[in-house]
Parts: structure tokens; sequence; C-alpha cells
């Protein structure tokens, strides 16, 4: 298979609409909305939905979508490497297994991410006031409580940010950031890829087959 390219990559409608959904929705929630707010909670709802979707794909979707076609090894990931030093070219049909490894690297991140924000909201999400957009009376009973008196003055600032609702503002947080760096990565290996291989693999992301550079 050295060297041989064989048919373009072509990345099923599915696969697409989640990859490209998924990605412009933790961009937004992580740089846009305000954590917490009902927009931030619904599209991170929506993103639990695009995942899931996808999870079901990797069982019953086309052979590349399918999680056996590109399995966690980290023994395949270090074949890959040393096929990168020695300058071979070896085709996979799906991600190439250092791809495979940071899809579910990414992956894991977002059901975090996502589990920590339920876990901070409940279901169906309750929108705190702290979140910048809750409800008014909430608000209102939040400013109150402030003034009322010095006790409940010092909760505000903690406020549900202790225990178990704590833990999980933080998991949160940690891994929203691990997100973007994890994400940072992936572009680099996208970019690293698309020019060792002289595929063209984000086109094949964005509807066309990958074609390979002509020699
Ligand atoms: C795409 C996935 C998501 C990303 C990238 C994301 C990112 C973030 C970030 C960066 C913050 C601010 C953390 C801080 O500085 O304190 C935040 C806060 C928050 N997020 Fe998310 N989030 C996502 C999904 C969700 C989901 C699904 C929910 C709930 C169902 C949620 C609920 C919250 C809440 C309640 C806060 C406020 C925490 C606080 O009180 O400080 N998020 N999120
Ligand atoms: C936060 C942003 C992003 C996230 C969370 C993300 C996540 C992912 C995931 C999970 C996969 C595996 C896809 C699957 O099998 O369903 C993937 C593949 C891919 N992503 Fe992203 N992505 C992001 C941004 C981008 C951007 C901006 C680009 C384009 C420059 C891009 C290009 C690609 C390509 C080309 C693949 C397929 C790689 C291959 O051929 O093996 N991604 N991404």
């Amino acid at each position: 298979m050295t060297g041989a390219v064989t048919a373009p990559r072509r990345w099923d409608p599915l696969v697409r609409l989640t990859h490209w959904s998924v990605a412009a929705a933790v961009v937004i929630n992580r740089l846009v909305t305000e954590g917490g707010s009902q927009a931030h909670v619904w599209i991170g709802l929506a993103v639990a939905g695009l995942l899931a979707l996808r999870l079901v794909w990797g069982f019953i979707g086309p052979v590349e979508a399918r999680f056996s076609s590109f399995p966690p090894s980290p023994g395949r990931a270090l074949a890959h490497i040393a096929d990168i030093r020695a300058g071979r070219h070896v085709q996979h049909r799906s991600h190439n297994p250092l791809g495979a490894l940071m899809a579910y690297a990414l992956w894991a991140t977002l059901a975090v991410t996502i589990a920590s924000g339920i876990a901070m909201t409940g279901l169906p999400p309750k929108i705190h006031a702290e979140g910048g957009e809750g409800p008014p009376a909430a608000a209102a009973t939040a400013g109150e409580a402030g003034e009322e008196g010095e006790e409940e003055g010092e909760d505000e600032g903690e406020g549900e940010g202790e225990g178990e609702e704590g833990a999980a503002e933080e998991i949160h947080e940690i891994a929203a950031n691990l997100l973007l760096v994890l994400a940072a990565l992936h572009l680099v290996g996208v970019a690293f890829e698309t020019r060792r291989s002289g595929r063209q693999i984000v086109t094949a992301m964005i509807g066309g087959g990958d074609k390979p550079k002509e020699p």
C-alpha cells in the first residue's frame, strides 16, 4: 500500500453535519455565549444530541464512520509515527491512527463538558441568575439576599459554587479549556496531514472527495 493513493475519501453527510455543527457550537459556547446563560445551555444540549447521534453512527453508519475502522490504539499510533518518520505513506480508509486518538479525546472531553454542565443545571435545565440571563424573579431574590445581611451577602459571592455544584463548575471549566487546546492540536494535525499526504482532507470533510495532488 505504500505510496499508493486509492479511492478519494468521502465523509457521509451525517459525519459532516455533526462535525461542523459541533465545531461551531464549541467555539460559540466557549467564546461568545455567557457561561450558564439560556443560549449557552441550549447550545450545549444541542451538542449533546449531535454527539449522541455521531456515537450511534459509529456502530451503524457507513464503514469509514465506524469505530471499527479507526479503533483507539496507541500501538497503531506509534506505528503511524514510525511511518511518518520513515516517509512511508500508508493509506487509511478512515482517520489515521493519530487522528483517531484525537477524535476519541475530543469526544471524551465533550462528554465531560456536557455532563458537568448538566450536573450544574439539572434536566430539564434550571438557568441560574448567576448565569447572566436568569429569570428576573431569581435575580431579584439574589439581589435582596445580598442586601439583607452580611451572611447572605457573603454567600452570594460563592453561592452555589460550593460542594457538588462547585466541583461540577470546576470540571466544566477545565474540560472546556482542554477542549480548546485539543481543537488547536487537531487543527495542527489536519494541516500537517494535508501537507504530508497531499490529500485534501478538509475538502473531504466539507463535501467533496479528497483528491490527491497530481504528481
Ligand atoms: C459545547 C459545550 C460547552 C462548552 C464549550 C462550555 C463552556 C463553558 C465555559 C467556558 C464556561 C465558563 C466557565 C467559567 O469561566 O466559570 C461555562 C459555564 C457554564 N456552563 Fe458551559 N459549556 C458547554 C456546555 C454546557 C452545557 C451542556 C451546560 C448545561 C446543560 C452548561 C452549563 C454551564 C453553566 C451553568 C455555566 C456557569 C457556571 C458558573 O456558574 O460559573 N454548559 N461553560
Ligand atoms: C472546536 C472545533 C473542532 C472540533 C471539536 C473538531 C472535532 C473533530 C472530530 C471529533 C473529528 C472526527 C470526526 C468524525 O469521525 O466524526 C474531526 C475530524 C476532522 N476535522 Fe475537526 N473539529 C474542530 C474543528 C475543525 C476545523 C476548524 C477544521 C478545518 C480546518 C477541522 C477539520 C477536520 C478534518 C479534515 C477532519 C477529518 C480528519 C481525517 O481525515 O481523518 N476540524 N474533527
